[in-house]
C-alpha cells in the first residue's frame, strides 16, 4: 500500500475549460492496484505553480508517489520537465526510457515526451504525457515496477534478490 498524488498540468483544464480525462485514468488504473490517491489537483502549464504542488505533496504530506501528467512536449507552456528537474535530488532514468521505449512501438510521437521521473527524499515524482491514451499506454509500462521501487525507496526492502 502506499500513498499517490495525480497533479494534472493543463492550462485549459486549471481555467475549467476541459474536462480531465487524463487524470481520471490515472485513478481509474491505479484503483485496480493497492493505492490510496491522497491528493489530486489542476495546475496551469507555470513553473512555479507546478513545483509548489510538487514540493509540499512531497515535504508536508509526505506521499510516496507523485503522478503528473500534461506539460511534457515541446510547446513553449511546457515546463513539466523543468519543473520536476528542479525539485529532484535523484534522477531514476529507467522509468522514462522504459515508456518511451514501449511507447515508441505504438507510435514516434513518443519523441517528443521530455517525461523524467525522480526521487525527492523518499517521493518517487514520475511525469506521464498529457493525453489520456498515452497515460494508459505510460502507466501500464511501469506499473509493475512500481511497488518494489516504493519499497527500496522507503528502505523497506533491503534485497532484491526475492523479487
Ligand atoms: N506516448 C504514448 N505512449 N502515446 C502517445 O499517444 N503522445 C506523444 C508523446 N507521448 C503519446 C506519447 C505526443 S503527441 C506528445 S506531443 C508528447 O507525448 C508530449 O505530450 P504532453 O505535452 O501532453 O505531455
Amino acid at each position: 500500500m502506499f500513498t499517490v498524488g495525480i497533479l494534472t498540468i493543463s492550462d485549459k483544464g486549471a481555467a475549467g475549460e476541459r474536462q480531465d480525462k487524463s487524470g481520471e485514468v490515472i485513478h481509474e488504473i491505479l484503483s485496480g492496484i493497492d493505492v490510496g490517491i491522497v491528493n489530486y489537483a489542476i495546475v496551469p502549464d507555470e513553473k512555479e505553480a507546478i513545483v509548489e504542488k510538487l514540493v509540499r505533496w512531497a515535504d508536508e504530506d509526505k506521499l510516496d508517489v507523485l503522478f503528473t501528467t500534461g506539460g511534457t512536449g515541446l510547446t513553449p507552456r511546457d515546463v513539466t520537465p523543468e519543473a520536476t528537474l528542479s525539485v529532484v535530488d535523484r534522477i531514476v532514468p529507467g522509468f522514462a526510457e522504459a515508456m518511451r521505449a514501449e511507447s515508441l512501438k505504438k507510435t514516434p510521437m513518443a519523441m517528443l515526451s521530455r517525461a523524467v521521473v525522480g526521487t525527492r527524499g523518499k517521493c518517487l515524482i514520475i511525469n506521464l504525457p498529457g493525453s489520456p491514451r498515452a497515460v494508459r499506454e505510460c502507466l501500464e509500462v511501469i506499473l509493475p515496477a512500481l511497488p518494489h521501487a516504493v519499497e527500496t525507496l522507503k528502505g523497506q526492502a533491503d534485497e532484491c534478490g526475492t523479487v
